[in-house]
């Protein structure tokens, strides 16, 4: 409901259509210097995948600024399998998929981060999203979202189940935008440690300043090669849209407040804390 294209459907889950070989990705073959960076859509994996590059890559800034991104960070959901084997290690994916779709025990043969947002601003992110991307023609408003979202109905599947699995798996790295926007040294820090990269202050310093928002909507590399420079400014306004904690007050009445987090107390690990910065 509300999308005017077909959304693929694999095992009663929802799946944009640009996902291509969704269910070779299992037989992929992963390299202990490989990182995925895995997050449900809208929660700051742009960022985090960046963040991974750089530290992986020595902060090359040079190569940053001058590859485009899609080149560097392979998006395991949409590219061709084969395109895997063509990039150099070591190896950094991102992806949306969840543990089944995975390659199998990839928890173990390589670094995986998850990164989790609170899904009150990750619904009104998704909202801009597929409003968005032509692909998926949808034309309904931000009530439509969270209906889908309460009933599972939002791609990728179960959000609660989604970070749950995550979440519960010893191997993987557990961060939240939050902490990114709250604490970025030693989140930073954090994901290098357990990348195995020693950094000195000053490199992560030159690292938080150079993957601040403002620094990557500047950043050329994040943009298609397009003609049409109104396209471009708008390819940058939907990655890199606010970058802000909080602006679901501007979406969610009490009722829709209620009815979200009545969704998590029951699905959601308890022990996840999910940090809303206000409330209503
Ligand atoms: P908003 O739409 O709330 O601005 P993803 O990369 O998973 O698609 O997530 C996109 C969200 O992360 C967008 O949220 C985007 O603005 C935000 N984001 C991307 N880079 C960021 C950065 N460097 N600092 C803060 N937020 C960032």
């Amino acid at each position: 409901e509300g999308f005017g294209k077909k959304l693929l459907r694999h095992n009663d889950k929802m799946f944009p259509s640009f996902v291509s070989d969704l269910l070779k990705i299992k037989s992929l073959k992963t390299n202990a210097d490989d990182t995925f960076v895995v997050a449900y859509p809208k929660s700051g994996t742009t960022w985090t995948e960046e963040i991974v590059w750089l530290i992986q890559n020595n902060l090359d800034l040079e190569k940053a600024n001058s590859i485009a991104h899609t080149e560097r960070v392979l998006f395991l959901d949409e590219v061709p399998m084969t395109k895997c084997d063509q990039i150099s290690s070591p190896r950094v994916f991102k992806t949306h998929l969840t543990f089944d779709y995975l390659p199998e025990n990839i928890e173990t043969k390589s670094k995986l981060i998850y990164v989790m947002r609170n899904p009150k601003d990750m619904l009104v992110s998704y909202l801009h999203f597929v409003k968005w991307i032509k692909g998926f023609s949808f034309t309904g408003e931000f009530d439509l979202i969270l209906n889908h979202f309460l009933q599972n109905k939002i791609i990728y599947g179960n959000w609660c189940e989604h970070v749950n699995q995550f979440y519960e798996c010893p191997k993987v790295l557990f961060i939240t935008y939050e902490d990114l926007v709250e604490e970025p040294f030693e989140t930073i820090k954090k994901i290098a440690c357990f990348l195995g990269k020693e950094m000195s202050d000053d490199q992560i310093w030159r690292l938080v300043d150079f993957t601040s928002f403002k620094n990557m909507k500047t950043n050329e590399s994040f943009y298609f090669q397009e003609a049409d420079q109104t396209k471009t400014q708008n390819q940058r306004d939907l990655f890199f849209r606010k970058g802000k904690i909080g602006d679901w007050v501007n979406y969610f009445d009490e009722k829709m407040s209620f009815s979200l987090e009545q969704k998590l107390k029951c699905e959601l690990n308890p022990n996840i804390q999910i940090r809303y910065h206000f409330s209503n």
